[in-house]
């Protein structure tokens, strides 16, 4: 067989299903986590960043984008129906084949190789480049809960300079928006040729993002215990922004004509749909805990469909009482239920400090929320990068086990470092965005993948099948597919970068392909 023949034939090689539970059954690592510990894991990956923060720029719009005003809820929905169909095709997969990886192992079982590489590649999108996401979130509620601190801790800690706690994306941004000088705001290091270079660096991101890799190298049980408080504070704090802001509603703000409901029509609907996409992310995070879950087949279909139905009601909820609270066009894009507990204060001066003290608490919960997402995302990350080094695609070196805590500690320094680095030049909006992008691809594949294996393998025993296939599937792909477009056809920035993203993805494959010791390692899996 020649070179090019073997190429040929590697692109679209499949592992069998059998193939990769064996790999699984195998595993070294711990099986631990039972129904209860994944939904933990479910919830800790949904509730964070969407529904803190990004949810004011779904409804107000940005630069890039038109926002759904009030019609926001039914952006909410729309989003989350794309994320039933994906969710009932990851059950169905995760149940029958329930190994580490997610999405990239199931494709291998699919598509054969050269897609499961793009979808490994892709899913690094979901989960490294969506971490920066919230890692420079958690730091702007960081910074918020320390002002709250004022008279305890000292200035410098309190008022620390902007170039401390930003990308310098984010500083230029910032310069621009307030007519500051840059030079005046941050650093620049002087390189000869007249070459300058702006120096600014998110400390608490990089400080967040450090220690809980440490957390994840001690071992995932002790990690999910650290997200059950989280997920408990973040959810109480959820649950009483509802509550509390359900007495202080004016229905007039919900609109009184279609203009006023939904400002921005179909476009600024769909516009949303995809940016709010960022808050339903992460329940597929818990198929990539399948090898350390003590009974996959049972209890991965429950968490995940138990936690995309608990997060959905929960953030329609608190989208009908936040653009009840507060006039669409008012709603803060930074910390937007903190401000709306503020915005009642301005006119219920009597309630002052008990609803100044909430907003407060609501950083609490933001910042609880933000650090869960942040240590399941790396878990995430970790176990994809495990599985496609299982596979050759990245050094075997990179896959050793800890002698003691059983966890793959090389990988997860490695995840983390990503994100550290890539939170130097990477800011909030464009990660968020490219991280959609990514998760609605993986989407699409999952319920391409379901449709495939009915055909491949049709007797193989599904513990959970997706309803009415294969109509479910279809909706799922037509779906995410009329919300990828919508941001095409807007030419957003993140639409750009991600087609970038491919092409250095596919060149990278066709680097591995040639690569003669790396196909002679793959010839013997
Ligand atoms: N759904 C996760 C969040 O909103 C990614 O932060």
């Amino acid at each position: 067989m020649n070179k090019l023949q073997l190429i040929f034939k590697n692109l679209i090689k499949c592992k069998t299903p059998q193939e990769l539970i064996d790999e699984g059954t195998n595993s070294e690592l711990k099986k631990t986590l039972n129904a209860f510990d994944l939904i933990i894991l479910g919830i800790g990956a949904v509730v964070g960043t969407g529904i803190f923060t990004i949810i004011g720029s779904a409804i107000v719009g940005s630069q890039d984008g038109a926002g759904a005003g009030t019609a926001i809820v039914i952006s909410m929905l729309l989003a989350a129906i794309a994320s039933v169909f994906s969710a009932l095709s990851y059950s169905e997969i995760a149940s029958m084949i329930p190994v580490a990886g997610s999405a990239y192992t199931y494709t291998y079982a699919t598509m054969g190789e050269f897609m499961a590489w793009m979808v490994g590649w892709i899913l690094m999108l979901e989960y490294a480049i969506g971490n920066i996401t919230v890692a420079s979130a958690w730091t702007g509620y960081f910074v918020q809960f320390l002002k709250g601190f004022k008279h305890i801790l000292p200035a410098f800690v309190v008022n620390c300079p902007l170039w401390l706690r930003n990308d310098y994306r984010t500083m230029y941004e910032l310069c621009d928006k307030y007519g500051w000088n840059v030079h005046d705001k941050m650093p620049f290091l002087n390189l000869p040729f007249g070459i300058e270079i702006p120096f600014a660096i998110n400390v608490p991101a990089i400080a967040i993002v450090f220690v809980l890799t440490l957390l994840l190298i001690k071992g995932v049980k002790e990690s999910t215990k650290v997200a059950t408080i989280m997920v408990g504070v973040n959810m109480f704090i959820i649950l009483s922004f509802i509550v509390v802001g359900s007495f202080y509603v004016q229905p007039e703000n919900w609109g009184t004509s279609m203009a006023s409901f939904a400002p921005n029509g179909i476009e600024g609907i769909f516009t949303g749909a995809f940016v709010i996409f960022f808050a339903y992310i992460g329940f597929d995070a818990i198929s990539t805990a399948a090898e350390e879950t003590k009974n996959p087949q049972k209890d991965l279909p429950i968490a995940i469909m138990g936690t995309l139905l608990i997060c959905t009601i929960l953030y329609v909820c608190a989208a009908l009482v936040l653009t009840g609270v507060v006039p669409f066009d008012s709603i803060d894009t930074q910390a937007p239920l903190a401000h709306a507990m503020r915005y009642i204060g301005r006119f219920h001066t009597g309630m002052i400090q008990f609803i100044n003290f909430h907003a407060g608490l609501i950083s609490v919960g933001a910042l609880c929320a933000l650090t869960s997402v942040l240590l399941i995302y790396q878990l995430g990350t970790t176990r994809i990068l495990w599985a496609m080094s299982r596979d050759s695609f990245l050094p075997k070196s990179l896959n050793k086990i800890h002698p003691k805590f059983k966890t793959p500690h090389v990988m997860t320094w490695l995840s983390g470092l990503v994100v550290i680095i890539c939170a130097l030049f990477m800011d909030l909006n464009l990660s968020a965005e490219l991280c959609n992008f990514g998760t609605f691809t993986s989407f699409i594949i999952i319920c391409i993948a379901v449709l495939i294996l009915r055909k491949t393998e049709p007797n193989r025993p599904r513990p959970f099948k997706v309803p009415f296939c294969p109509y479910f599937p279809i909706f799922g792909i037509l779906i995410c597919l009329a919300l990828m477009y919508y941001r095409f056809s807007a030419k957003a920035t993140s639409a750009l970068y991600f087609i970038v993203w491919l092409i250095i993805g596919i060149i990278i494959y066709a680097g591995y392909s040639y690569n003669s010791k790396r196909r002679e390692e793959s010839e013997q899996i």
